[in-house]
């Protein structure tokens, strides 16, 4: 992300401007020729060549000159200049950090407000790297005809978003949603590492009786099951502070396979304290105390 702070700063409101109108073509199709760019942005033809030529570049853009008219698209680094602008342009960004974190479908990285507190930036890359990708979002993006990543990284970010500000309403141990544009979720960050890396915990059993009954209460109070949760998705800090995060999948409790995903949640969490730590549970047990 230094790179990309580093393209920002060298980009004009112009440039902003142009790219913005890319995007806007790339709801009717992937490439926009550059009549329609210029229709959209309203420069005249000069300045609509100039400015892409500029981003080009800069490498935000792929051209294909393969048609009568060359037309452009955006490749995610263009992508990631849109939705960084706002963030900043919205104070609510004011320094990117380090990667912090590479999931499935997301790069999340460090990053700072004016008052130096740091969040997590979480950015969807849904539907550039593998089939399975596509196809998990292929659930929620409906009868869309035409593909567009761009839609899709959207729409997660938004799912998501929506997802942890529902969360955030009971107070426990979820992001706290601080800003969403585009494909980019920023949030409140724990300095800590996910279950799985770590080579041992102190007091195992009290940090797995935390996780389930933050499960419990989720799914008592909010009607939610987080759908893919194990020890990727929950990070831990040195002090056995816990933060469930990954909310993208999450289903309500009245989904028709609503109790299959809860079931293997915990049967997840469960296995993973038993045989990593030795934690003894009973999954089906604490389900049924879910449903009471
Ligand atoms: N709020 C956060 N605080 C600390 N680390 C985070 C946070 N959100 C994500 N991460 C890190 O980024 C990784 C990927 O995030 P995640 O939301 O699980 O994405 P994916 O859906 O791609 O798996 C996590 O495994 C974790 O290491
Ligand atoms: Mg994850």
């Amino acid at each position: 992300m230094t790179e990309s702070a580093k393209i920002l700063r060298d980009l004009e409101k112009e440039d902003i401007r142009i790219l913005m109108a890319i995007e806007i073509g790339m709801r009717r199709s992937e490439y926009v020729t550059i009549s329609n760019i210029r229709f959209y942005s309203r420069y005249p033809m000069e300045e609509t060549l100039f400015r892409l030529k500029k981003v080009h570049k800069l490498d935000l853009t792929i051209r294909d000159s393969s048609q009568n008219e060359i037309a452009y698209t955006l490749n995610s680094k263009g992508y990631d200049m849109l939705a960084l602008h706002a963030l900043v342009e919205k104070n609510k960004i004011s320094q990117l950090g380090p990667l912090i974190g590479k999931g499935k479908e997301s790069d999340v990285y460090s990053c700072m407000d004016d008052e130096e507190h740091i969040y997590a930036l979480k950015v969807y890359r849904i539907g550039r790297t593998s089939f399975k990708n596509i196809k998990r979002t292929r659930s929620f993006l409906g009868e869309r005809s035409h593909f567009s990543w761009l839609y899709a990284n959207r729409l997660a970010a938004r799912k998501e978003f929506r997802a942890l500000k529902k969360l955030y309403h009971l107070k426990l141990n979820t992001p706290k949603p601080v800003a969403v544009n585009r494909h980019m979720i920023m949030m409140s960050y724990l300095r800590g590492k996910e279950l799985a890396y770590y080579q041992y915990i102190e007091n195992p059993a009290k940090i797995f009786n935390r996780i389930i009954k933050e499960v419990k209460i989720i799914f008592r109070k909010a009607n939610m099951i987080h759908g893919d949760l194990g020890e990727f998705n929950i990070v831990v800090d040195e002090k056995g502070n816990i933060l469930i995060i990954d909310w993208l999948q999450w289903v309500s409790s009245t989904h028709p396979n609503a109790r299959a995903l809860l079931e293997r949640d915990i049967v997840n969490v469960s296995n993973y304290f038993r045989k990593k730590y030795n934690v003894e549970s009973n999954p089906s047990k604490i389900i049924q105390s879910f449903y009471k």
